[in-house]
């Protein structure tokens, strides 16, 4: 059995049923405008303006050509083909939502040397990442650079006003609760920053015997959850903006606002930012306020409970990649002159993406 093809609305779309039932309408413009052939095959980019669309283009027939739709339009009278496999709509990967680490929790973190020879490693790490927005390298030692050689596989350091790479670790006059020996509340990073670095390393150079064990929770899964069980909480944390504000000693002032939880018009969580240290909430009649910190409270009493967070002893070698925009992280307080010593730096998640088409790609025509 092929999948079956017919026109629809007088030719303002056809209709595709799927041997195994699946069925899809699909409208004649998009079809005219995202036909395999209407773009070049490897950039993708399409060679007609928008204004190759005026008129509206009707089909007026199509047939099943092998593993294409072949699509007769007119106006203009051209003839156009896509592949029926992009007309199912699958995506990539889905997420994998924790919100009780669970299996995330149980694999052994990828050899570090691994990651950067083979691509297949390359692959399985970036693939982590994308489904559960952390995974752990090992075996990365006292290398000062390796943060930077983690980040080369797939993209660019993102420098910021604490560097290219940043020091967690006591310092004698910390410019940021980090670098003191204070237990850290969970949060994401430099919501104060527009753009917000979305990917963020951690690299242990030195670990103690006692405390600054680091946690990491996944603000997604208890967003989601949130949405579910309070929604009126849910909303106005999706839909009112609130300010956070870092001053650096130098006298820079970064501000941005946001709404805590950033969600798509579709209604899919984009992003969480939440830092209470950096919190700067404009002042609002009384009312207003508690019923922002009510819905406030609701979300970060839900990230700490106990069982939500995967907590590690990072190990000396040990690294760990993750999204910034999903999962927050915090520790535990140090030990009294602890010499505790991480080495960190940020990134951009886009590369991941692109990183792992490029491997999909090359797994796929291996295969074959
Ligand atoms: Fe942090």
């Amino acid at each position: 059995m092929t999948v079956r093809a017919d026109l629809a609305g007088d030719g303002r779309a056809v209709c595709l049923v799927w041997p195994d039932g699946l069925r899809r309408e699909v409208g004649a413009i998009w079809l005219f405008d995202h036909a395999d052939d209407a773009r070049d095959p490897v950039s993708g980019q399409r060679g007609h303006g928008a204004l190759a669309l005026d008129g509206l283009p009707r089909i007026d027939a199509v047939e099943i050509d092998g593993p294409e739709l072949k699509a007769r339009f007119s106006p203009p009278g051209l003839e156009r083909r896509i592949r029926l496999d992009r007309l199912r709509g699958e995506g990539g990967p889905s997420l994998e939502l924790w919100p009780e680490p669970g299996d995330v929790a149980g694999p052994p973190p990828l050899p570090f040397q691994d990651y950067l020879d083979d691509d297949a490693a390359l692959r399985a790490a970036l693939s982590q990442l994308a489904r559960r927005g952390l995974v752990f390298l090992e075996g990365a030692g006292g290398d000062l650079e390796a943060v930077e050689r983690v980040v080369q596989r797939f993209g660019f350091v993102r420098e910021t006003n604490y560097g290219r790479i940043f020091d967690v670790r006591i310092e004698p006059a910390p410019g940021n609760l980090a670098f003191t020996g204070r237990g850290l509340e969970l949060h994401t990073d430099n919501p104060y920053r527009d753009p917000t670095p979305t990917l963020q390393l951690l690299h242990a150079i030195v670990m103690d015997d006692g405390g600054g064990e680091t946690l990491f929770v996944d603000g997604f899964a208890h967003a989601e959850a949130l949405r579910r069980e309070v929604p009126d909480a849910f909303d106005i944390l999706a839909h009112e903006p609130v300010r956070f504000t870092y001053a650096a000693s130098s006298g820079a002032r970064w501000s941005a606002q946001w709404p805590i939880l950033d969600v798509d018009a579709k209604g899919a969580i984009r992003a969480v930012r939440l830092n209470h240290r950096s919190l700067d909430l404009a002042l609002a009649e009384a009312e207003a306020t508690e019923r922002w910190y009510g819905a406030y409270l609701a979300f970060y009493r839900r990230l700490h409970v106990p069982e939500a967070a995967l907590e590690r002893r990072l190990k000396p070698g040990e690294v760990v990649i993750f999204d910034n925009r999903r999962i927050l992280h915090g520790r535990r307080a140090l030990t009294s002159g602890s010499p505790r010593w991480l080495k960190g730096c940020y990134a951009d998640s886009d590369g991941v993406a692109a990183t792992l088409a490029r491997l999909d790609r090359g797994a796929d025509q291996e295969s074959f």
